[in-house]
C-alpha cells in the first residue's frame, strides 16, 4: 500500500465547524427568531442540515473552499489550520462556489415556468433555502415504471426554458464548472495522480480484497479508453444547462403531473445532452443501488431507451444524431466513473447520501457496466448500431441485482 503523505482531517471536526457556522448565520439573518439545528443530510460536495427558524423550514449549506468533502477530508487543501485560514479568504471573493448558487436559484426562479427551491439567505458562507418536500424523481419511477419515458420527457422539456429568452433579459449568469462532467474526469484521472487515485480505489469502503481489485481493473479500463474517447467536437451554440441534473435534485411537491422543483444547480453552458446523460447515469445508479419490484427495473430501463430515442428522432441529420447519441453515452459513462470512484474514495468515516450504501455493494456491476460500455463506443461502428447493444448491457446491469433486494 502506498503511504499517503497528505493530512487526513476530522470528520467530526469539520462537522462541529460547519454546524457551528450555520447556527451563527442563521441568527446573524434572523436577530430575536429562535434557531433550531436538525438532521444532517449527508453529501459528497457540502455540509448539508435542516434548520428550523422561527417556525421556518430551511435547508443550510456550507461549502469549504468549493472543493468536495472528500478531498478536503483527504487533505487535498491541507490541515486543518490551513483549511479554515483559506475559506476565511475564500469568503471574501464573489465568486464562491454559494454565492454563484444562490444567484442562479435567483435567475433560474424568476424564469417563467421553472420552480426552484427558494434563497431565503446567504451570509457568512451559509445558503439557506425553503425545504421543499415530496418525492424525487427516483421515488416516482420507482412507484410508476411504466410512465418512466414522460417523466424523463417533461423533465427536459421544462428545463427548456432555460434557454434564452426566457431567462431575465441581460443577465449575466454565473458559471459552476466545478460540475462539468468531462473536466472532473479530466482532473480526477489524468496522469500519474489519477493512477495512483484509481490504485487507492475502495480502500476503506471495500473490505473484499477480490472485490476491490476486480473494481479497480475493471474502472481503469474505462478510464484508459474514456481517457481517449472524450474529445468530441463541441457545439458552436453551447446550450446553458442545470448542470448537476440528477434525481434527487427534483422533487414533485405537486405530485408526477405538475412541475418539478429543482435543487441544487450548477449553471453552464455545454452540450445539451449533458444534462440528460448525468440524469440518466444517476437515475440508473439509484436503479442498481435500491431495485425496485421484479419487472420495474425492466420498466424503467425500456423507458429510458424509448425517452432516448424520442429526442434523436428530435434532431435532423444522421449525422447530428449519431454524435448526439455518442456524446450521450460516453458523459453516461464518465459521470459514472467520477462519482462511483468518488464515493469508493470516501473515507469510511463521511456518511454518504444514497445511492452510495447501496451502490458500494453493486461496484462490480458498475464496473462491468462501464467496462462494456466503453469497449462498445471503441468500436468503429455508427452510435445507432451501438445503442442497442449498451441498452442490453444495461438492462444486465439491472437484472443482475433484481435477485439481490436487501
Ligand atoms: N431546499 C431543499 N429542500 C429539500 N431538500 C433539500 C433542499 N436542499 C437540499 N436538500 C436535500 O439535501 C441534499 C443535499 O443538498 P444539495 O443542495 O444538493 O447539496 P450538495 O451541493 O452538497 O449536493 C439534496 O440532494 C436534497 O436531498
Ligand atoms: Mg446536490
Amino acid at each position: 500500500m502506498t503511504a499517503n503523505p497528505r493530512p487526513q482531517l476530522s470528520v467530526d471536526v469539520l462537522f462541529a465547524d460547519a454546524a457551528a457556522r450555520i447556527e451563527a448565520s442563521a441568527r446573524a439573518l434572523w436577530p430575536g427568531l429562535p434557531v433550531r439545528l436538525g438532521a444532517h443530510l449527508p453529501s459528497v460536495t457540502c455540509y448539508v442540515q435542516h434548520v428550523d427558524v422561527g417556525g421556518r423550514a430551511l435547508v443550510a449549506k456550507v461549502s469549504y473552499l468549493g472543493v468536495s468533502l472528500v478531498s478536503l477530508l483527504r487533505g487535498v487543501r491541507g490541515d486543518w489550520p490551513t483549511v479554515r485560514a483559506a475559506q476565511a479568504a475564500y469568503l471574501t471573493a464573489p465568486s464562491a462556489l454559494l454565492e454563484r448558487e444562490a444567484t442562479q436559484l435567483r435567475l433560474m426562479g424568476q424564469t417563467p415556468g421553472l420552480d426552484v427551491a427558494s434563497v431565503a439567505g446567504l451570509r457568512g458562507g451559509v445558503l439557506f433555502t425553503d425545504r421543499v418536500a415530496g418525492p424525487t424523481l427516483a421515488d416516482l419511477l420507482a412507484a410508476a415504471p411504466k410512465h418512466s419515458a414522460e417523466l424523463l420527457s417533461s423533465v427536459v422539456c421544462t428545463l427548456r426554458r432555460l434557454q434564452s429568452p426566457a431567462l431575465p433579459r441581460g443577465a449575466t449568469v454565473p458559471q459552476t464548472p466545478e460540475r462539468g462532467v468531462g473536466p472532473v474526469f479530466a482532473r480526477k484521472m489524468r496522469g500519474a495522480a489519477g493512477q495512483l487515485y484509481l490504485r487507492q480505489l475502495g480502500e476503506e469502503r471495500l473490505p473484499d480484497d477480490q472485490v476491490r481489485e476486480q473494481t479497480r481493473l475493471l474502472l481503469g479500463m474505462a478510464v484508459e479508453r474514456l481517457m481517449r474517447l472524450r474529445k468530441l467536437p463541441q457545439p458552436r451554440c453551447p446550450a446553458l444547462l442545470h448542470g448537476d441534473l440528477k434525481p434527487e435534485h427534483l422533487l414533485f411537491p405537486h405530485g408526477p403531473s405538475a412541475r418539478p422543483v429543482f435543487l441544487d444547480p450548477g449553471l453552464q453552458y455545454g452540450s445539451g445532452c449533458t444534462d440528460t446523460a448525468k440524469l440518466l447515469s444517476r437515475t440508473l445508479l439509484h436503479l442498481l443501488a435500491a431495485p425496485p419490484a421484479p419487472g420495474a427495473g425492466r420498466e424503467i430501463v425500456e423507458g429510458i431507451d424509448a425517452f432516448v430515442r424520442d429526442q434523436v428522432r428530435g434532431l435532423v441529420r444522421a449525422a447530428v444524431q449519431d454524435l448526439w447519441l455518442r456524446q450521450l453515452v460516453t458523459t453516461w459513462l464518465m459521470d459514472t466513473v467520477n462519482i462511483t470512484s468518488s464515493y469508493l474514495s470516501a473515507p469510511a468515516a463521511l456518511p454518504l447520501p444514497a445511492p452510495a450504501p447501496g451502490l458500494l455493494e453493486r461496484t462490480l456491476a458498475v464496473g462491468a457496466l462501464v467496462e462494456r460500455g466503453t469497449a462498445l463506443l471503441d468500436e468503429q461502428q455508427p452510435m445507432r448500431r451501438l445503442w442497442p447493444p449498451f441498452l442490453e448491457s444495461v438492462q444486465a446491469a439491472v437484472r443482475s441485482g433484481a435477485g439481490a433486494e436487501r
